[in-house]
């Protein structure tokens, strides 16, 4: 390329990332002001919730007994996963930040998952978990370990974790998000659960599976 073509392409790049829109919108935004109370009354969809008048705004908006009570971790694999997000705590709408209550059963598995918008930090405060995450790199990296009451762990952001109660009772664990909505997609159900189905061709090809295995595969997720 003549040196006068370069020059072209490098201005051209130059003008290009210029002119980028606000790309941090696909992100959780910087608030742009104090707060803003998500109006349960209003149906407008955006990238987040609109605000409730400021003047209606009360205490009340910034608190939530959303987490008081333990789930019920008597069906599926023994847990239950209690959310306080921009979905059910107007107050934190455009926060960034959000909370969930993980409680196990005895040999509860909360099983693989990933969060798309969110790191987490989970707070063990009762129990003992078998806890882990696998790297996106194509080696697919396992880092996994136990933890007891007491102690932390985090889980990167979009990456595929999952915890299981080892300890010989049940367990309860509160985890931090850096997303006002940290999505949840189960890796199991997301194959093999999804609303249509995926097509058997693509399991049976994926997975190195038979016919057989996909019906019953899909038998078995969809009751968890
Ligand atoms: C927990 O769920 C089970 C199974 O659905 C149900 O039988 C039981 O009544 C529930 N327990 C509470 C305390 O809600």
């Amino acid at each position: 390329m003549s040196l006068l073509w370069t020059r072209l392409a490098i201005l051209g790049l130059i003008t290009m990332a210029a002119m980028q829109p606000e790309i941090s919108l696909a992100a959780d935004a910087d608030p742009l002001q104090d707060f803003c109370v998500k109006d349960t009354n209003q149906q407008l969809h955006v990238n987040g919730f609109p605000c409730k008048d400021p003047a209606q705004v009360q205490a009340s908006d910034f608190a939530s007994a959303v987490l008081k009570n333990p789930g019920n971790t008597s069906k599926g694999l023994g847990v239950a996963v209690t959310a306080a997000n921009a979905l059910n705590f107007a107050g934190l709408n455009t926060q960034g930040v959000s909370v969930a209550r993980i409680d196990f059963a005895k040999n509860g598995l909360n099983p693989p998952h990933v969060h798309p918008r969110a790191s987490e930090i989970l707070f063990l405060a009762q129990g003992t978990l078998l806890v882990g995450f696998v790297t996106s790199t194509p080696e697919s990296k396992l880092f996994a370990q136990t933890i007891n009451a007491g102690e932390l762990f985090i889980f990167p952001r979009g990456l595929v974790h999952f915890q299981l109660n080892v300890g010989y009772d049940t367990a309860v664990a509160f985890s931090g998000f850096n997303s006002q909505n940290q999505g949840t997609s189960q890796v199991a159900k997301a194959l093999f659960a999804s609303n249509p189905p995926i097509d058997d061709a693509v399991l049976e090809k994926a997975l190195q599976l038979s016919a057989a295995d996909v019906q019953h595969l899909r038998s078995l997720i969809s009751k968890t």
